[in-house]
């Protein structure tokens, strides 16, 4: 498929035998004994949380929980085997870069699921593009819902860049979303469902969207720097389909990270969320 069609929004059935994330993640989480969209009720209290801010999108309980668990790697298994096998076929291109770890979040009722100080207004809690906050371009976005959604706990998108019709997405675990967040406007609602969401979401470029000698920036939320490679602070890894291993770049590949910009530019340390963990 070309970028053009790539970019079109699409609801995406997967094989949930084969990617049981919900399964593993409704363990991680100690939430086998009820449905995972009232995870809620496992921690009393956190439906009164603070609303996200920037600084305190990863730091949730349920974070913390998903990042410290061993079963986190089996769930980054699956991931691997997943962008192998159901994401890379559906590229054109022979070689993709792909988000090394999906950004887990949670949407606890009463909340928003990204930080609702990234813009928008009171209507649209977080109205960004992700392009708004470094991400580079060329990034097409996936998101992986694993309770069902609703109007209010889901992400609200359009169809289209400029196009304002924004609308929500409306399915459930079994089905992901490929969208076009690097330029399409999205948000969340504050979640007055009560029912929480359990989603990750990742993003791919196909190598010839990608530019190795970009300016380097970092994602505002967790401070890793959009680049390619197997060190914490890199953001991106490489599939390619004729090898079925990674791709090295000609020349000089990635840039240096002293090629670095933007806030906090050079403080690896700084820019490490509190887990080391890399979203
Ligand atoms: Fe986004």
């Amino acid at each position: 498929m070309d970028f053009d069609a790539l970019i079109k929004e699409e609801l995406l059935p997967y094989d949930t035998d084969t990617y049981d994330y919900r399964g593993l993640i409704a363990k991680i989480l100690e939430c086998e004994d009820r449905d995972l969209s009232l995870l809620h009720e496992t921690v009393p209290g956190c439906e009164d949380s603070a609303i996200l801010t920037v600084a305190h999108d990863q730091c949730l309980v349920f974070h913390r929980m998903y990042y410290q668990h061993p079963l986190m790697y089996k769930v980054l298994e699956m991931y691997e085997d997943m962008i192998k096998h159901y994401i890379a076929p559906m590229f054109k291109d022979d070689v993709i870069v792909y988000q090394k770890r999906p950004t887990f979040r949670v949407q606890l009722p009463n909340n928003t699921a990204v930080p609702s100080d990234l813009g928008g207004d009171p209507e649209r809690p977080g109205l960004h593009r992700d392009s708004d906050f470094n991400h580079p371009l060329g990034e097409i976005n996936f998101w992986v819902p694993f309770t069902q959604t609703l109007e209010d706990n889901t992400v609200w998108t359009e169809s289209e860049v400029d196009k304002g019709d924004f609308h929500p997405i409306l399915t459930d675990n079994g089905n992901m979303l490929r969208f076009y967040g690097n330029q399409v406007m999205h948000y969340n609602k504050i979640n007055v469902s009560g029912r929480t969401r359990v989603s990750f979401d990742f993003r791919v470029i196909p190598l010839s969207k990608y530019n190795p000698h970009m300016e380097v920036k970092r994602s505002v939320q967790t401070g890793r720097r959009f680049t390619v490679g197997e060190g914490i602070m890199d953001y991106y890894s490489t599939f390619d389909k004729r090898t079925g291993g990674t791709y090295t770049f000609e020349d000089d590949g990635a840039p240096s990270p002293a090629t670095v910009t933007g806030e906090g530019a050079g403080d690896d340390a700084a820019h490490v969320e509190p887990l080391g963990y890399t979203v």
